[in-house]
């Protein structure tokens, strides 16, 4: 039914030289693959060159963050969607950890940057999470509920419906330190149920909702096996072709 999604954010790293290497060796490694989607979020410069390079393969790309504006205009800096889907962008990750603790995306931004994307059809994954001194505090759903109550802000049903969620515990991410299985699938059940109370059950059946955080070739297929968790959202390991083949092709 919902059909599992392994996305890669290669955040600040390759030129675009490595990240043509990178695709030119995933594509034969990842051809066969038809069982989930496989979207890659390479840095701006490196998004058009690849894309064309990855054209007729599974493969979709993602940026990594999206302007709040939906006009062009003198906004130095700012990438607006329709120049995301230009270069060959289906889908934006918006309000990644890094962006709201390092460069000031509230929740109200984010909720911006959502509405910016669904307006150019992008598929938005939102990302959401709690840090660790939040989780020892016992506060990690509340925290959740909160950045989901403000980040999804005046969403229709079907913008719902072509958005993805992602959640992300910020003391699982680039640490080594992997929520649970039991963990991530407690917290990705409360997400659901959120989209049922704030939606409905068709909408919280339909969303799919990606880990991240630590993911490795080791332990997708357990994280994988939990019945809330469709998918993973995957940093460090996505940045070799190989590693990234092995979480795209996890056993089921
Ligand atoms: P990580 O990053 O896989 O390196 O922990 C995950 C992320 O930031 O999306």
């Amino acid at each position: 039914m919902r059909k599992p999604i392994i996305a890669g954010n290669w955040k600040m790293f390759k030129l675009v030289g490595d990240s043509v290497a990178m695709i030119t060796a995933l594509k034969p490694l990842v051809a066969n693959a038809s069982q989930v989607e496989i979207v890659i979020a390479p840095p701006y410069p490196s998004i058009k060159t690849v894309a064309d390079r990855a054209e007729g393969s599974n493969i979709q790309f993602a940026a990594q963050d999206i302007s709040t504006e939906i006009k062009h205009g003198a906004h130095t800096g700012e990438v607006c969607g329709d120049m995301l889907k230009d270069v060959g962008c289906t889908h934006v990750i918006i309000g990644h950890s890094e962006r709201r603790s390092m460069y000031g995306d509230t929740s109200q931004v984010v909720n911006r940057k959502m509405r910016a994307a669904l307006n150019f059809g992008l598929a938005p994954i939102v990302c959401v999470g709690e840090t660790l001194e939040e989780r020892d505090a016992g506060r990690e759903q509340d925290v959740v509920g909160n950045q989901l109550d403000e980040s999804l802000s005046g969403l229709t049903r079907e913008e719902m419906l072509r958005s993805i969620v992602a959640y992300e515990p910020v003391w699982a991410i680039g640490t080594g330190r992997t929520a649970t299985p039991a963990q991530a699938q407690e917290m990705h059940r409360f997400i659901r149920q959120w989209l049922s109370a704030r939606f409905d059950n068709q909408i919280a059946d339909a969303t799919r909702i990606l880990y991240g955080g630590s993911v490795k070739p080791d332990n997708v297929s357990d994280l994988m096996s939990e019945p809330d968790i469709d998918g993973a959202l995957v940093g460090g390991a996505s940045l070799e072709a190989e590693s990234f083949a092995k979480l795209v092709n996890y056993n089921r």
